[in-house]
């Protein structure tokens, strides 16, 4: 069980297990913190929270240089097919997957979700079974007390949570976010890419999780 984590800023991330990668929320283009290029993301695999720019980002040009499947909310996928994505996995909330590097789960998440002006679903948070590692990523989300029944059914090792404030829980409350998920360790997120959301991750201290801070470009080898 190990796992190739690479923070690629604001809520992105790509996970590889050395035979499958997998990109969350792929916003680069645009993002004044990113050190990832679109063109240097490979996988086989976009998972999307939600259609908002700042996490739909690079998806269409990454999707189709990659011929990478999109796995999110059904009105996304249906915009993704419309925009010439070959794969998709249409999904919602309480739904999950079977996928070759192991599953993806879709969760509720308390936000919007647009492109375009466009209708793009529900908003989401993704759990990833990858490697054998199982990571929550919050998406965009107020916080909720199910998260604590989410985090006792799939049992996550590593939890993403964002605590920018605003658009999202602030620390204080993704905190809490964390200590009702249980996972032990959680990477806080979508944070200080804009003045609006600005904040001290030293603010995230959930009791008995360990905190991991990553700066955008950051690679971890978990496991
Ligand atoms: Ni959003
Ligand atoms: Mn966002």
């Amino acid at each position: 069980m190990t796992l190739t984590i690479t923070y690629l800023g604001h809520a992105g991330f790509l996970l590889d297990d050395g035979a499958h990668a997998v990109a969350i929320d792929p916003f680069l283009t645009g993002n004044p913190l990113a050190k990832t290029k679109p063109d240097d993301v490979n996988c086989q695999y976009i998972v999307l929270t939600h259609g908002h720019a700042d996490h739909f980002g690079d998806t269409l040009s990454i999707a189709k240089r990659n011929n990478a499947a999109v796995v999110g909310a059904f009105e996304i996928c249906t915009y993704c097919e419309q925009q010439g994505i070959a794969k998709t996995e249409p999904m919602n909330p309480g739904g999950q997957i079977s996928t070759d590097f192991g599953w993806v789960a879709l969760t509720q998440a308390f936000h919007s979700s647009s492109f375009d002006g466009q209708y793009m679903g529900m908003p989401c948070g993704a759990i990833i079974n990858i490697g054998g590692v199982t990571i929550y990523h919050c998406g965009d989300t107020g916080l909720f007390s199910d998260m604590k029944l989410l985090g006792e059914l799939y049992k996550p090792d590593i939890a993403c949570i964002p605590i920018g404030d605003r658009f999202t829980m602030g620390p204080e409350l993704a905190t809490k976010a964390a200590e009702f998920i249980g996972a032990k360790i959680a990477i806080p997120i979508h944070y200080n890419t804009w003045p609006p959301i600005e904040q001290d991750p030293a603010n995230f201290n959930p009791a008995d999780v360990e905190v991991k801070v990553m700066a955008p470009g950051e690679t971890w080898q978990y496991g």
